[in-house]
């Protein structure tokens, strides 16, 4: 059981290796989405201090690049095993932060140690390669490529709220390995799990400067990050219209996003309905549906369709509702207008003529689980991200017709498939507009050596451990000429 709400505290900013308050004055008081109640206060950083964080970066960034690949994993070793050791504050303060039900916030701290320890063991074992100038028609034999990867300096890390410690830290790893500087900028709700992570690295004793931890309203001082002309790399992830926005402010260095999704559940006719049933239900509705890569939508074929709708209403209809603290599948969403948008997509589709199963019923930021039949592509519910528990099941009578609905969407993130014919899943896989397809099983970004990826609005570039490293590195090819 976790602790009650801690005291309220009023956090310092990671500024040049120095825990400090702004010189701004100014806090932002974080509340619980479940507690409705402020649970403590960040500083909102001004810009000098982005500069003087910046600058400290590229400074500190001469010699870390310098440190051996051992030699940076070991600190990075630190930091998993400290994260490890502090597990249930962390994942007190995830759960108090953005109502992650407690047994999953401590899952996601064991993930992210786990994918720390990865991150370095990937980056030891990446060698480069060697290239023989005759290789190529008329080349020579006395010229030998030799192709390293180098740091690109420093690295703008900006993460969402609903993995506020695991997705930083998949960021924050593979730049640090890669010999980069790292501003991380995590969402402001969300920033006291990120100051907790940001504590457990300074106690490993990082070199100061090399990674500032910059809270602040991104509304406010996203821009002036992005924008930053000491800013060499970005890692985003966040909501498509944000990632957009970004692309249009950020000139002309490397830049990875991950966004936002709406992915299909496709079940045809031959699916194993337990396993369909088990997947749908994990992927669309744990953590409240706040996941980029929840199952948001169902394109079922109408010969199974009523035993499946059928299943899922008795499934539904068991989910627990409640706090996180008691570990509850359906939480209060993040916020008030989280909820409002996804009881305008439950009230458009009724009021469109949508079937409503099971649900429909709301408690402040709290909607509980809801399953709407005969979606119809009219109804917004079809198109838009709900980021909340409500899952629409959408009729088609072919699988031709479900890849067409999959592909309509903006999004394409994943996607699942669900038939017992392995023939049929790569037919539709090969066809279907998404970073990933997931056959018999719930869309999901793990494992984290897994490549990470979303096309369309979902996306641009791949993460995952091995290409984080590659996204934030960049080839350096040495030729020598030989007598
Ligand atoms: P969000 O509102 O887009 O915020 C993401 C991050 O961007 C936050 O740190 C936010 O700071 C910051 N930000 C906002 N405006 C900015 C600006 N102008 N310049 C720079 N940074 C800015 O997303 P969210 O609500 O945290 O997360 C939910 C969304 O993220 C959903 O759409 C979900 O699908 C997507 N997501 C995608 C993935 C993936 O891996 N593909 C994973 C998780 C979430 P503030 O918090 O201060 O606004
Ligand atoms: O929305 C966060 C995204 O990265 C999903 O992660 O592991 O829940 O699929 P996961």
């Amino acid at each position: 059981m976790a602790s009650k709400v801690t005291e309220l505290t009023t956090y310092k900013a990671y500024l040049a290796g120095e825990w400090k308050a702004s010189s701004s004055g100014e806090t932002i008081a974080i509340k619980s989405p479940y507690l409705r109640e402020t649970i403590g206060l960040v500083q909102a950083v001004t810009r000098n201090e982005v500069d003087e964080a910046i600058t400290a970066a590229h400074e500190a960034q001469k010699s870390w690049a310098k440190l051996s690949l051992s030699e940076r994993g070991a600190y990075l070793e630190k930091w998993a095993d400290e994260l490890t050791k502090n597990n249930e504050e962390i994942a007190t303060a995830i759960m108090q932060e953005v109502g992650k039900g407690y047994s999953d916030a401590k899952k996601e701290v064991v993930r992210t140690a786990d994918l720390i320890r990865y991150t370095v063991q990937e980056a030891l074992h990446m060698h480069g390669e060697s290239l023989r100038g005759d290789g190529f028609p008329g080349g020579s034999q006395k010229k030998l490529g030799i192709v390293q990867r180098v740091p690109l300096g420093v690295v703008l890390a900006i993460s969402p709220f609903n993995y506020p410690v695991n997705l930083s830290a998949s960021k924050i790893a593979p730049a640090l390995m890669a010999g980069n500087g790292v501003i991380f900028k995590p969402a402001t709700q969300g920033s006291i799990s990120g100051i907790k992570m940001i504590e457990a690295l300074s106690r490993t004793g990082l070199p100061k400067g090399i990674l500032s931890l910059t809270t602040g309203r991104g509304s406010v001082i996203g821009d002036y990050l992005v924008e930053h002309k000491g800013i060499n790399m970005i890692t985003f992830t966040g909501g498509s219209d944000t990632g957009h926005h970004l692309s249009k402010q950020s000139a002309m260095i490397p830049m990875v996003l991950e966004l936002g999704g709406k992915d299909p559940a496709i079940v045809c006719d031959d699916a194993d309905l337990d396993v369909t049933v088990k997947s749908i239900m994990n992927g669309a509705f744990s953590y409240s549906g706040q996941r980029c890569t929840a199952i948001k939508r169902v394109l079922v074929n109408e010969k199974v369709a009523d035993e499946l709708v059928a299943r899922l209403k008795a499934e539904v209809e068991k989910l627990k509702v409640g706090s996180p603290a008691d570990d509850s599948t359906i939480v209060p969403l993040i916020s008030d207008k989280a909820a409002d948008t996804v009881q305008g997509l439950i009230d458009d589709a009724l009021a469109k003529n949508a079937t409503l199963v099971t649900g429909n019923k709301r408690e402040k930021n709290l909607i509980y689980p809801t399953l709407l039949d005969h979606v119809s592509q009219a109804m917004d519910v079809a198109w838009i991200e709900p980021f909340g528990p409500v899952l629409p099941v959408i009729r088609v009578s072919s699988d031709e017709e479900a890849i067409e609905i999959a592909n309509k969407s903006q999004y394409g993130l994943q996607a699942s498939i669900f038939t017992q014919d392995i023939d049929r899943a790569l037919a539709v896989a090969r066809q279907v507009e998404a970073g990933t397809v997931q056959v018999n099983g719930r869309t999901e970004r793990g494992p984290d050596h897994f490549p990470f990826l979303g096309v369309k609005a979902s996306g641009m570039g791949v993460q995952g451990i091995h290409n984080s490293l590659i996204s934030m590195s960049r080839q350096k090819v040495t030729v020598l000429n030989l007598k």
